[in-house]
């Protein structure tokens, strides 16, 4: 094609159907494993904004998007076209008809049913939650900075991130099937690293323990403002009902799942780039010491760390954890001057349009300033979505952004980093961007601190 995919009109594309995109002569099957996270940029390289490929299963095509405008089309403009795609059946075990995974009228009446639970006032009461929890882990971490004791960081900011959403979720009744360790049973999700099948079986035993707590409150009306207790509150704008036991449990588990390990692993990437960014952690420490000093912050201080915003949005567009998701053509499509035909795949891969050269300057390179407003307003919005776009944008964006700044916000006014493991770490695409390995750090205390 002799002109860019953003000069051809829809209508032109739609007289225009050639047969399919450029892309490799070999079957390859697109999804979140290594060999995709591999493969992708040499890709985007070779066959430019829209590619081709034929699935290995069957005849169908998959089409991977490195062009914003496109994925504006499949994400925004066109999303009617669209349902999820192949990669959400392997978590359909765990998450049932979930939010995340569920599609058509009964995602659309789940998520008008629950959205009031992702609202800024539901957000800033768990702020709350978020407060109490990252005091309760700067305490271990200065522990260990008097100790002079590494920290596995990687856990550290998992098992924070699984703790501030089971409290959120669960609140005080959390306390009661913690054991002698302090662990509930979706410790789990800490300990075991590998993703597998067991796992998946007992995650899936977790959800009795769940219809059990709903049934308990339901029985004796207790009324909480809590994940759950907006849950049980809520009611289907038409019908009327309330979730069911089975519709309970899954959005429950979901909210487990996608609220988890995005958020763990994306302070584990902040903790690790700051370490080996001094210059940035000063002028993040710099804008924290404005705020008071008694307590972590709260939720209308936020609009006051703009420097740590910008940090948290570099290292989600350098680490995004959703580094590919996919959907699949629902209805027939043209899209950048191609036929879609129904059943075609959509790979949308984050990562690789955050690195990308076309709209990213030195795109390796860790630099908060790339997300001053003047230079995000020169980007093409749909260049940077760590927490996708359009209707299905993730309903947790608040929520997560809240709890990593208040996180931020008071640990980095009380320790600083160094680091101990290489600054490239190998990765480890899985569901989640995660590092293959755990990064330690060590942590010392900031002046402040000691005096
Ligand atoms: C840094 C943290 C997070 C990142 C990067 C992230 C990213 C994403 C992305 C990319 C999607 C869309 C996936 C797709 O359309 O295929 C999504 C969906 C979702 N996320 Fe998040 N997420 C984060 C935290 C959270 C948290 C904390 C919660 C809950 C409190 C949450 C709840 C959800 C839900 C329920 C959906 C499904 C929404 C729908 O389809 O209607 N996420 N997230």
């Amino acid at each position: 094609m002799g002109h860019s995919l953003n000069e051809v009109p829809v209508s032109m594309n739609a007289a225009r159907p050639a047969a399919r995109p450029p892309g490799p002569p070999a079957p390859f099957e697109v999804t979140v494993d290594p060999a995709t996270f591999e493969v992708l940029p040499r890709w985007s390289a070779a066959y430019g904004p829209l590619l081709g490929v034929r699935s290995p299963h069957n005849s169908r095509q998959t089409y991977v998007l490195f062009e914003p405008e496109l994925v504006r089309h499949v994400l925004v403009t066109h999303h009617r076209n669209y349902a999820k795609g192949r990669g959400f059946e392997r978590v359909k075990m765990l998450l049932g008809n979930g939010l995340i995974v569920s599609d058509g009228p009964l995602w659309r009446r789940r998520r008008r049913m629950l959205q009031p639970a992702f609202q800024r006032p539901s957000v800033e009461r768990l702020s709350a939650v978020m407060r109490a929890v990252t005091h309760r882990y700067l305490q271990r971490w200065r522990a260990a900075a008097e100790e002079a004791r590494a920290l596995d960081i990687t856990r550290e900011t998992s098992a924070f991130a699984l703790d501030v959403i089971l409290e959120s979720i669960f609140g005080q009744d959390l306390a009661a099937w913690r054991d002698e360790a302090g662990h509930t049973p979706f410790h789990i999700l800490v300990d075991e690293t590998v993703r597998d099948l067991r796992l998946a079986v007992q995650f899936r035993a977790l959800r009795k323990r769940v219809i059990e707590l709903a049934h308990w409150r339901r029985k004796r009306d207790v009324q909480r403002m809590d994940f759950l207790g907006h849950y049980l509150a809520a009611r289907d704008a038409e019908t009327g009902a309330p979730l069911d036991d089975e519709a309970l449990a899954d959005e429950v588990m979901t909210l487990i799942v996608a609220g988890h390990e995005t958020t763990g692993v994306t302070l584990n990437w902040i903790w690790h780039l700051l370490a080996w960014h001094p210059e940035a952690a000063a002028q993040l420490q710099a804008e924290v010491d404005t705020l008071p000093t008694q307590a972590p912050p709260r939720f209308a201080d936020l609009p006051r760390l703009p420097c740590a915003r910008r940090v948290m949005d570099e290292a989600l567009r350098l680490y995004p954890p959703v580094w590919l998701f996919t959907r699949r053509a629902v209805a027939e499509d043209h899209l950048g001057g191609f036929r879609v035909p129904v059943g075609t795949e959509i790979a949308i891969p984050v990562y690789t349009l955050h690195r990308h050269p076309d709209h990213w300057q030195a795109p390796e390179v860790f630099d908060p300033d790339r997300f001053l407003p003047e230079r995000t307003r020169a980007r093409h919005r749909y260049a940077y979505l760590p927490f996708s776009m359009g209707a299905r944008r993730c309903t947790g964006e608040v929520f997560a952004q809240t709890e990593t700044l208040i996180h931020l916000g008071w640990v980095a006014r009380h320790l600083t980093f160094e680091p101990l493991d290489p600054e490239v770490v190998p990765l480890e695409p899985g569901v989640n961007l995660r590092p293959a390995r755990p990064i330690r750090l060590l942590p010392h205390l900031r002046r402040q601190d000691t005096d």
